[in-house]
């Protein structure tokens, strides 16, 4: 289904760095076999994958801690979760058999069983090791596949009531704040003043959409489409009818500021990111 086996970020202009033996053009990031999905909402009910990994970080920084007082029953304790998390892995993802090293786990029992700290700790740093790998390969994407939510089957309608969808909207709101910028640069009060009310009512409509994510929280949608974006349109329309486009101009940039990319940084980038890797 995905259509890129690898993705390659170009990210020449971010590395410039003095020492040109670790700086690096491309970085090399590789997509998760698709069996990762049963793991995650909506194939599953709970985010099974991530909670296993969280178990594993706890487990592990037990495990090291224990060591140092040598306390074994409570390391043997966290060493069965450990060594059912580890080896759940591979049964969960097939594909990734050969990123774990399920040896370390016999060598591990059998220093904690001994006490030897020192070949616990380094145990420890080999299995650490293994985790890192897997992780520089494919965590970003992962994350970003699984843990962004999609826009595409949010309902939300358009200035005549009809169905649409946040593409065709952004696109819209995009255009009706050009509009208003255009019309102020002429000097085209009267349109100015239009496109603003249509830009009032088409965030209005976008506010109906937020609901659909952050059931019963109203926070988000005040945040940013609250009674601070309602002053700032009325004194934008009021500006804009007295002849001031100096001020009006300001606002529209701190709408653009607060309403769009404050809106954008939660949500768009990791929208954009999510539907390069499924497209
Ligand atoms: C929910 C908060 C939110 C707000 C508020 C918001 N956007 Fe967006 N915008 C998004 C999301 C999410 C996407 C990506 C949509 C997708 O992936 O389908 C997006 C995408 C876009 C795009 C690209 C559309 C495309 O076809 O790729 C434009 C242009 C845009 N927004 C303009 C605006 C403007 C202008 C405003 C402010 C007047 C605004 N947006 C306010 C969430 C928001
Ligand atoms: C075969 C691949 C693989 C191995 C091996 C692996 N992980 Fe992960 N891990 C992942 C992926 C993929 C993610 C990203 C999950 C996500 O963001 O939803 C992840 C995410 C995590 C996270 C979540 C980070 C965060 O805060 O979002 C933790 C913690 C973690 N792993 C711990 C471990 C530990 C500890 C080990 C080794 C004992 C380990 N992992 C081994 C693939 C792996
Ligand atoms: C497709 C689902 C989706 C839609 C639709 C959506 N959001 Fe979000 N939003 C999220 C997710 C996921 C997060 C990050 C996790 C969280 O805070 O719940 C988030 C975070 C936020 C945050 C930052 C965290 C917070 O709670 O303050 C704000 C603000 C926000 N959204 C506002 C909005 C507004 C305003 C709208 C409607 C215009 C909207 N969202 C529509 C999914 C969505």
């Amino acid at each position: 289904m995905y259509k890129l086996p690898v993705i390659v970020f170009s990210l020449t202009s971010l590395l410039f760095v003095a020492d040109l033996s670790i700086a690096k053009d491309t970085t090399t990031l590789q997509l998760p076999p698709e069996s990762l999905s049963q793991w995650y909402k909506p194939e599953n009910k709970r985010q099974v994958w991530l909670h296993t990994m969280f178990r594993l970080r706890r487990s592990m920084q037990a495990i090291e801690s224990y060591a140092a007082d040598n306390n074994q029953p409570n390391m043997n304790k966290w060493f069965t979760k450990l060594e059912q998390d580890y080896l759940k892995i591979s049964e969960m993802v097939p594909e990734w058999k050969n990123e774990i090293k399920p040896r370390l786990l016999p060598e591990l029992q059998l220093f904690i069983d001994s006490g030897d700290t020192p070949r616990i700790r380094k145990t420890l740093q080999m299995i650490q090791r293994t985790c890192n790998d897997c992780h520089d390969k494919y965590q970003p994407l992962a994350t970003a596949i699984y843990r962004s939510p999609g826009y595409d089957k949010i309902k939300i309608k358009d200035l005549n009531g009809k169905a649409s969808n946040y593409d065709d909207q952004m696109e819209e709101l995009s255009r009706t704040v050009n509009h208003v910028l255009i019309a102020l640069e002429d000097n085209r009060n009267d349109h100015a003043l239009q496109a603003s009310k249509k830009l009032g009512q088409q965030l209005n409509l976008l506010g109906d959409s937020c609901q659909q994510c952050h059931k019963d929280d109203p926070v988000p949608q005040e945040r940013i489409l609250g009674t601070g974006l309602k002053k700032k349109l009325n004194s934008l329309q009021a500006d804009i009818k007295n002849n001031r486009v100096k001020e009006s101009r300001k606002l529209m940039g701190e709408i653009g500021v607060m309403v769009c990319a404050r809106c954008h940084n939660t949500h768009r980038i990791l929208s954009d990111l999510r539907n390069t890797l499924l497209d």
